[in-house]
C-alpha cells in the first residue's frame, strides 16, 4: 500500500469548518458517479451509500460487485442498509439502552428488545448533504455530511458526521468516516454496510468465494446476537479464517451462517491494518480490506430474499459483508474498546479497499 493513498484517506476533519447547520431534510436525493479508468462507483446521499461498483474481472469483463436496487424508493423500502453509512451506533445495543456518566439513555428498539444500526431512522435512512463532489480527475471523490441533533434516535448530544469516498487509482478506494461530538459525550460507531459479491451482484451465492480474516479472536454472541462479553480464540471453530478458506467450507456447522465480530487487535491508533481478503476464483477478483478499527463484522446475508437490481432475486448467501467497526454493544461492555466520544473530540474511521485479479 502506498503511503500516498493512506494519506489521502485521512483527515477530512477540516471540512467540519464549512459544514452548514441547516436541516438536511431540505436536501435533494441524487445519484453521484466517481470514475477512474474501468473502475466506476455510483453513490447516493440517501444514507451516504454505495449504489454500485463496476470493475473488471481477470478477463477484463466488467461487473457490478455490490448488491442493491435500481431505484432509491427500493433502497428506502429495504430492511437492510444496502451500501449505506450506518450510525450513530451500528450493530446492536442490548436492551435498547445504556448508561453514560450516570445518565440512562433509552433508545427505540428495532430488533426485538434491542436497537440495531442506530435505530429505526438511523444515518442510513436520512438524507445527507453533499459537501464536495469531484467525479473525475486524479482523485475522484465525494464528501457527504450530516448534522445529527441532540436526542436523535435517543442518543445524547449533537454530532457532525462526515462520510467521504475517494477513488485512489490502481483499483483502490477508501472511505473516511468522521464524527465530532458537539456538546455531550456519546457513543459513535459508523459502519459501511456494502453487500459484496465479487462474481457480480447477480452471480448467485458467495459460498465458493475464499476469505481470509486476520483475527485470532472473535466475540461470541447469544441467541439474539448480543455479545456475551467474552473474546475467544477462533482455533478449532468454523470462525477460523486465519488461512484462506471457502466461505461454504464450514458454514453448515453454524445455525444461521456467519454474523460475527472479529477482534483485529491493535486498536487506538490511526494505523491501517489488514482486516480481510476475499478471492473469487471464478472471476479472479480479489478484494483486500484494511482499517484502523478494532473489529470487523463478517456477515453472509443469511436470510436475504428480495428482488434487487434488474429484477434479480437475492437469496440467502448472495453476498458477504465485511463491516469494519467497534465491537457490538460496546456501550454495555466496559471491557470492550470504548466507543465514547467526548464533547469537542472526534471519531475517525478509515477503511481502504484494494481490488486486483488473480
Ligand atoms: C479498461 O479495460 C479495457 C478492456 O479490458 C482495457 O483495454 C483498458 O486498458 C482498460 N483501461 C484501464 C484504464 O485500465
Ligand atoms: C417493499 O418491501 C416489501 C418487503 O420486502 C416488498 O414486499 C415490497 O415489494 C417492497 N416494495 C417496493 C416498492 O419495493
Ligand atoms: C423482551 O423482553 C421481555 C422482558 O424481558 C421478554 O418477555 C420478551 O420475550 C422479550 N422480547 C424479545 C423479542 O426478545
Ligand atoms: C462526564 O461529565 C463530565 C462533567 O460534566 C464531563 O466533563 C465528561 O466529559 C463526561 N464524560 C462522559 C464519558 O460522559
Amino acid at each position: 500500500m502506498g503511503k500516498f493513498s493512506v494519506l489521502f484517506c485521512f483527515r477530512i476533519l477540516v471540512i467540519f469548518g464549512c459544514l452548514g447547520i441547516g436541516s438536511a431534510m431540505e436536501e435533494e436525493i441524487g445519484i453521484y458517479q466517481l470514475k477512474n479508468g474501468n473502475f466506476t462507483m455510483k453513490l447516493t446521499n440517501y444514507g451516504a451509500r454505495i449504489v454500485s461498483l463496476v470493475l473488471p474481472d481477470k478477463h477484463g469483463k466488467l461487473a457490478d460487485v455490490v448488491l442493491g436496487f435500481d431505484t432509491i424508493t427500493e433502497f428506502m423500502n429495504a430492511s437492510s442498509p444496502f451500501g449505506a453509512t450506518v450510525g450513530r451506533v451500528a450493530n446492536r445495543i442490548s436492551g435498547a439502552q445504556f448508561t453514560l456518566n450516570g445518565t440512562r439513555y433509552k433508545l427505540p428498539a428495532n430488533s426485538g428488545n434491542n436497537t440495531i444500526h442506530g435505530g429505526p431512522i438511523g444515518f442510513s435512512k436520512v438524507v445527507w448533504k453533499v459537501n464536495k463532489y469531484s467525479p473525475e480527475g486524479h482523485t475522484p471523490q465525494i464528501v457527504f455530511a450530516y448534522h445529527s441533533f441532540d436526542g436523535e434516535q435517543g442518543f445524547p448530544g449533537g454530532l457532525l458526521v462526515i462520510a467521504a469516498y475517494k477513488l485512489l487509482g490502481d483499483n483502490q478506494f477508501c472511505i473516511t468516516m468522521e464524527a465530532k461530538a458537539l456538546n455531550k459525550a456519546t457513543p459513535v460507531n459508523l459502519v459501511n454496510h456494502a453487500f459484496w459479491n465479487l462474481g457480480g451482484h447477480n452471480s448467485g451465492d458467495i459460498l465458493s468465494e475464499e476469505v481470509q480474516i486476520f483475527a485470532s479472536h472473535y466475540t461470541p454472541v447469544d441467541s439474539k446476537l448480543i455479545p456475551t462479553g467474552e473474546t475467544v480464540t477462533v482455533k478449532g471453530t468454523p470462525y477460523d479464517f486465519l488461512r484462506p478458506n471457502t466461505i461454504g467450507s464450514r458454514i453448515n456447522e453454524l445455525t444461521n451462517g456467519y454474523d460475527i465480530n472479529y477482534a483485529l487487535g491493535g486498536s487506538g491508533n490511526n494505523k491501517l491494518k489488514k482486516a480481510a481478503i476475499v478471492h473469487d476464483k471464478k472471476s479472479g477478483r480479489v478484494m483486500e480490506v484494511l482499517t484502523n478499527q478494532p473489529g470487523v463484522q463478517f456477515f453472509t446475508s443469511n436470510t436475504l430474499n428480495l428482488k434487487g437490481k434488474g429484477g434479480f432475486v437475492y437469496k440467502p448467501h448472495a453476498a458477504l459483508c465485511l463491516e469494519t467497526q467497534g465491537f457490538p454493544d460496546s456501550v454495555n461492555h466496559p471491557n470492550f474498546p470504548s466507543q465514547i466520544v467526548n464533547p469537542g473530540k472526534s471519531y475517525e474511521h478509515y477503511v481502504l479497499f484494494k481490488f486486483s485479479t488473480n
